[in-house]
């Protein structure tokens, strides 16, 4: 049942207010009539919303539905473009998929499609991103820079330093980077992100950044590599707090890059980065390549120096491992 406004104000309030209130103090707070308080209550429990009811009449929030609505996700977001238009799936091939056709149609810049479950989620280099349902965050964002291509590999470090962000104010706990874009805690990935272009005749491309993140996953369905910020944080981590902290972090750093602020992203991106220093195995489409990660550029390729001491820069690749 799609939320109302009305309940969205109510919900509002309970998730603020520490102690338990009473219909009356609800009703005074949220600015509705006792009548609809009560009714709205009983809403929100056959939703799915958690209240406890103390024998002095007290009402008190203490657990919200592990679901990702629209209402929800955008409910005083405070976003300028990241989250324009959210469009909330229960489950979809693909959200890339979705957000190229969306972007065909002529949606906005900021549209995010965000899905429940993926029957079949893509990773880099034609991988396959596992998205059961209910546990994971699978969303894309449209963005339309007006940017000449070469600068546009900046958004792929800004992404990540957006999840990074978002799973710590989240969670506390602190993904490192894996050049370029993968997020790590300890040594396993927790999330990903794919960053797809598509021309459309006579107008400029447009760019859909794809984020996975493995929030309440259990182990037992992600690759043996895959991690999940619950294993990692030791309890259930609120999919909707990350997800609203992914898009505030987005809108913030997307308009970041727009205004030309590209060194305090790379230099956030860097201090997150793991891989410096570290002999890393580089795996690109047709080859494999060893070294010692020395550094990396503005544009964020990396600079690898193999054993006889030559280095190359290597711009799109993934790393497979760092020792
Ligand atoms: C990677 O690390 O290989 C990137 C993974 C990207 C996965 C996300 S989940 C949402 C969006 N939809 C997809 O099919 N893929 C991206």
């Amino acid at each position: 049942m799609p939320i109302d406004a009305e309940e969205l104000v109510l919900l509002d309030v309970l998730k603020t207010v520490e102690a338990p209130q009473t219909l009356e103090a609800l009703a005074q707070r949220t600015g509705l009539a006792p009548g609809t308080v009560g009714r709205l209550l009983q809403q929100l429990q056959a939703e799915g919303y958690r209240l406890t009811h103390s024998p002095n009449g007290a009402w008190r929030l203490v657990g919200v539905p592990d679901r990702l609505t629209e209402p929800e996700l955008t409910w005083r977001l405070g976003t300028r473009l990241i989250g324009s238009q959210v469009l909330a799936f229960q489950e979809v091939d693909s959200t890339m998929d979705l957000a190229h056709e969306w972007a065909k149609q002529g949606a906005g810049e900021g549209t995010v499609i965000v899905a429940d479950a993926q029957r079949s989620g893509r990773g880099r280099f034609g991988r396959v991103w596992t998205s059961p349902p209910g546990t994971g965050i699978y969303c894309s964002i449209l963005l339309r820079p007006q940017r000449d291509p070469e600068e546009l590999s900046g958004l792929t470090l800004l992404g990540a330093v957006a999840v990074a962000e978002a799973v710590h104010l989240t969670t506390h706990l602190t993904p490192a980077i894996r050049w370029p874009n993968d997020l790590l805690i300890e040594d396993r990935k927790i999330a990903g992100i794919l960053t797809e272009t598509q021309r459309q005749a006579q107008e400029p491309p447009h760019i859909v950044m794809g984020i996975g993140i493995n929030v309440n996953t259990p182990a037992a369905l992600l690759p043996p590599e895959a991690g999940s910020l619950t294993e990692a944080a030791g309890l259930p981590v609120d999919r909707l707090a990350l997800a609203r902290a992914l898009l505030q972090q987005l809108d913030r750093y997307y308009l970041a890059w727009l205004a030309g602020e590209t060194a305090s992203i790379h230099q956030a991106w860097r201090r997150h980065l793991t891989t410096l220093g570290h002999e890393v195995t580089i795996q690109q489409r047709d080859r494999t390549l060893t070294g010692t990660a020395v550094d990396v550029t503005e544009t964020g390729a990396l600079v690898l120096r193999g054993a006889d001491g030559i280095t190359q820069t290597i711009h799109a690749a993934d790393t497979i491992q760092v020792r």
